[in-house]
């Protein structure tokens, strides 16, 4: 079997083209600007990509955007008194920090100060207890990207054997948790793997659909899959730079390999990444929404 290849970025392109309709309807209908701050604290390379990729996203769509780059020894204080201005600015609907943060600067606790109406990642205990109890007001991005992509890609998940790589509070947990909602594009079995696994092929050969965010390139190998499986790979890992300066990707997964048992996988670069940003869009959409009392 040689697998579909479910191209993310192909996905992302159409919701992005169905935000940018809906930008335009808010400011001519409503005069209403979605806004969204980005908060980058230190030179991390790649947070540097990913931050630019989410303001340039932003602009493309009619997005009002700001960025605040804040040196590497930024005190905690002086972290919070900028999200807590940006808490009260009305121009901002949406506050991302962009993780992970100075090791110095108790990640938790900004992310908590963040105003849960603002918190576009869907990162605040609320937003994730809503998330749990399902009724979310924002999904975090990349799950949210993820069950998007098996829902425009036609992939069954009611009563599909999910089997979670990851268990990071990011993707790994909340992933696992929105697919055993009752709900659609949900209602799986879900089991979570992660580094305290006793035997992770065993798990993994079971899965109908495999999410894997390991962090690690060819943390999955062909042997640990069965025939038809859908795989999603969350992982971006950096194997060096091309002679331009442009980053070498290669997922979580072992891609050339998989792809000839699966009957559908991701592809890294333009697999799950742009699908990511894109939620981020709607997320701020949403939230812009709610603040003008249209949602
Ligand atoms: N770092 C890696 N992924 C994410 C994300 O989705 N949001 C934020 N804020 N930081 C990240």
């Amino acid at each position: 079997m040689t697998a579909q290849i479910i191209r993310g970025a192909d996905v992302a392109k159409q919701i992005r083209a169905e935000l940018k309709e809906e930008i335009a309807e808010l400011k001519e209908k409503h005069n209403v600007v979605p806004g969204l701050v980005t908060i980058l604290v230190g030179a991390d390379p790649a947070s540097q990509v990913y931050v630019g990729q989410k303001e340039k996203t932003a602009g493309d769509l009619g997005v009002y955007s700001e960025r605040y780059d804040l040196p590497e020894d930024t005190s905690q204080e002086d972290l919070m008194a900028l999200v807590d201005r940006l808490n009260k600015d009305p121009k901002i609907n949406g506050i991302l920090v962009q993780l992970p943060l100075p090791k110095h600067i108790d990640e938790n606790e900004v992310l908590i100060a963040i105003d849960p109406k603002k918190d576009v990642d869907g990162f605040h205990p609320v937003n994730i207890g809503k998330l749990m109890i399902g009724e979310p007001d924002y999904l975090p991005c990349t799950p949210h990207g993820i069950q998007q992509l098996l829902i425009r890609s036609g992939v069954q998940t009611e009563g599909a054997e999910v089997v979670v790589v990851g268990r990071s509070n990011i993707v790994g947990k909340p992933i696992a948790n929105m697919l055993l909602q009752k709900k659609e594009g949900a209602n799986a079995t879900v089991t979570i793997c992660h580094t305290r696994t006793k035997d992770m092929a065993f798990h993994t050969r079971r899965a109908d659909i495999l999410i894997v965010a390991a962090g690690k390139a060819n943390a999955i190998t062909a042997d640990m899959v069965k025939e038809g499986v859908v795989v999603i790979d969350v992982g971006v890992n950096q194997l060096g730079t091309t002679a331009e300066g442009k980053r070498i990707l290669c997922g979580d997964v072992d891609f050339d390999a998989v792809k000839e048992k699966a009957s559908a996988i991701t592809p890294v670069p333009g697999g799950v990444g742009p699908m990511t940003i894109t939620m981020l869009m709607l997320n701020t959409v949403r939230a812009a929404k709610l603040a003008a009392g249209l949602a």
